[in-house]
């Protein structure tokens, strides 16, 4: 199982919408994914209708009251599953703040776990996190083998990537193997550029300075546009891969039930309204994201 985390001290960069659409993008590929949602806001949770508070991702955390054999798994999708959200998983942090395992517990969990859950049917798993590096996010990038992080041509978002790596600096080297003297960091960082309009000022001094960095041997593993559909993905409640699927079918062929609903009717004529290249081009994105990773 591949493990991958989105993760800023950003909010509001797509860390949740990208966790959403690549999740999808690698189940329509036809591998298996578990969805970690370790954001106490549970964006990702309420995409999938999982608001159940009981058997959370706080759970896993939560070492004091549970032994983390209440952690549910909802089956929410063909190949998608999904551990929810928590507005716990705040306190929860606080109060395992003087536990000495606080950044492993993560990794405790899964691997006390791995047969319980039966992880090894996943080929990834996907982990959404809250703006910070606090102790979920730092479990996260503990277990992970890729960070990827959303960076969106605005001076804030590029500034934080320094603050971002500080933070994950200090994390090596408190997260260290005592036997070994080795970090538990395994994980390799990327940065994703986000949002990115072609014709656009900004947009375009970014890509210089991206193209600059990459010569420089930094880690910037894609370009990602700007996209209205990024927006109706999470909003309609169905990713950009599904959208593709319903836009190769005609309305005749819709099962019944689709046919006569007028709400997701509205919808099909914005998934066939857009140009089968902007599909293409975030399978693109996708597909270049998985192979690096
Ligand atoms: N590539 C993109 N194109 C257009 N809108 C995007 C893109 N990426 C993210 N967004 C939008 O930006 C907003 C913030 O994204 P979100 O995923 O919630 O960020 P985060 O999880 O980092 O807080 C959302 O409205 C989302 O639809
Ligand atoms: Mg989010």
């Amino acid at each position: 199982m591949e493990i991958i985390t989105f993760s800023t001290v950003k909010g509001g960069i797509g860390k949740t919408t990208l966790s959403y659409n690549y999740a999808e993008y690698l189940a329509h590929q036809g591998h298996k994914v578990l969805l970690l949602d370790f954001d106490e806001q549970s964006s990702l949770s309420r995409i999938y209708d999982v608001t159940d508070q009981e058997g959370t991702a706080a759970d896993i955390l939560d070492v004091d009251n549970s032994d983390g054999s209440t952690v549910k798994i909802h089956h929410v999708k063909d190949n998608i599953d999904l551990i929810g959200g928590s507005t716990r998983l705040d306190t929860v942090q606080s109060r395992i703040n003087d536990n000495p395992q606080k950044n492993m517990l993560l990794f405790l969990w899964l691997n006390k776990h791995y047969d319980r859950y039966n992880l090894d049917q996943y080929d990834y798993m996907i982990i959404d996190t809250h703006p910070d590096v606090q102790t979920a996010t730092k479990n996260a990038i503990i277990v992970s083998d890729a960070v990827l992080s959303p960076v969106i041509p605005n001076q804030m978002s590029y500034d934080s990537i320094v603050e971002f790596s500080t933070r994950v600096e200090k994390l090596k080297n408190e997260a260290i193997d005592y036997t070994t003297g080795e970090t538990f960091v395994k994980a390799k960082f990327f940065y994703l550029a986000n949002e990115i309009r072609r014709n656009y000022g900004l947009s375009q001094d970014f890509l210089k300075m991206v193209e600059k960095e990459r010569e420089e041997g930094v880690n910037w593993l894609a370009i990602i546009p700007e996209r209205e559909i990024f927006n109706r993905s999470t909003s309609y409640k169905v990713s950009v891969a599904e959208m593709q699927e319903y836009a190769k079918i005609n309305n005749a062929d819709l099962p019944e039930e689709k046919r006569s609903n007028p709400e997701f009717m509205k919808m099909k004529r914005y998934f066939d309204q857009q140009k089968p290249q902007f599909y293409e081009e975030i399978n693109e994105v996708f597909a270049e994201i998985t192979k690096a990773v």
